[in-house]
């Protein structure tokens, strides 16, 4: 069994270091010694490097996006190499929010996947369908997003990657997806991870589900009686403390297989 992973994802939130200290210190002490479950917190660029800078010897952290070369003249942008360098480990890379409003192509995430690995980063790949017409069917936007940001990886850096199946309907909206829907998300995914990576390698790629993601549904997106979601990405509940220590709770009780 893998160990569950849950990442709170603050997006640009919340508006100042101290707000953002307070809320990071209300988890971990919600938390308490919680080593049943990973826990990666992905606060804001500005917050991120200071967060991690204090506390990286006792916590996981992870960038919200990061660039696709190590360093030169692209203004604005943040490199693999100095997250890495802050004692970050992961970076979510590909998220709806960035392609929709960013423009960021499949192109450009593989681009930041590369990068990403090469730095030593663990990526964490988010892929989804915009809209829900018909829930059973796979929609073939997901085998595309993936293949397209794995393009050229090789096998032995697939075991560092996560994906996360957000479907762009339920980010934010207080709609979650169905937890067998999620579960069965999570069994195509992981047949397409085996056909690129090989079964043993796709076996140890933990899979999560993200998208109005609450303390009431948490534990159920985690199947109990096969192997579906290995764990959660959480948006506007992780800036909840309450919330979010309740969500790490619930899954943490789960015994899954
Ligand atoms: P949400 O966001 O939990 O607020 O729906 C999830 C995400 O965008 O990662």
């Amino acid at each position: 069994m893998t160990k569950a992973l849950i990442v709170a994802n603050w997006k640009m939130a919340p508006s100042s270091f101290r707000e953002a200290e307070d809320l990071f210190f209300a988890v971990k002490g919600g938390m308490g010694k919680n080593r049943k479950t990973d826990v990666v917190f992905c606060p804001p660029f500005v917050w991120l490097t200071d967060l991690a800078r204090r506390h990286k010897k006792s916590t996981l952290f992870g960038a919200q996006d990061a660039f696709w070369e190590q360093s030169g003249a692209f203004t604005g942008e943040i490199s693999p190499q100095m997250l890495k360098s802050s004692g970050v480990k992961f970076v979510i890379i590909g998220h709806s929010e960035r392609r929709r409003f960013l423009g960021e192509s499949d192109e450009m995430i593989n681009k930041k996947v590369r990068a990403a690995l090469k730095a030593g980063l663990a990526p964490i790949i988010a892929i989804g369908e915009e809209s829900q017409d018909a829930e059973d069917v796979v929609p073939p936007v997901l085998r595309e997003q993936l293949s397209r940001a794995l393009h050229g990886i090789n096998a032995g850096e697939l075991g560092k990657i996560t994906v996360a199946y957000e479907p762009v309907w339920a980010i934010g909206t207080g709609r979650a997806d169905t937890p067998d829907n999620a579960t069965r998300r999570a069994i195509y995914i992981r047949k397409l991870l085996t056909k690129i990576a090989g079964a043993k390698r796709a076996d140890g790629i933990r899979i999560l589900y993200g998208g109005s993601v609450t303390s009431r549904n948490a534990a159920s997106f985690l199947s109990q009686d096969i192997r579906g979601m290995d764990g959660l990405l959480v948006g506007g509940a992780s800036l909840n403390a309450g919330e979010f220590v309740k969500i790490v709770d619930a899954v943490s009780t789960l015994r899954r297989v």
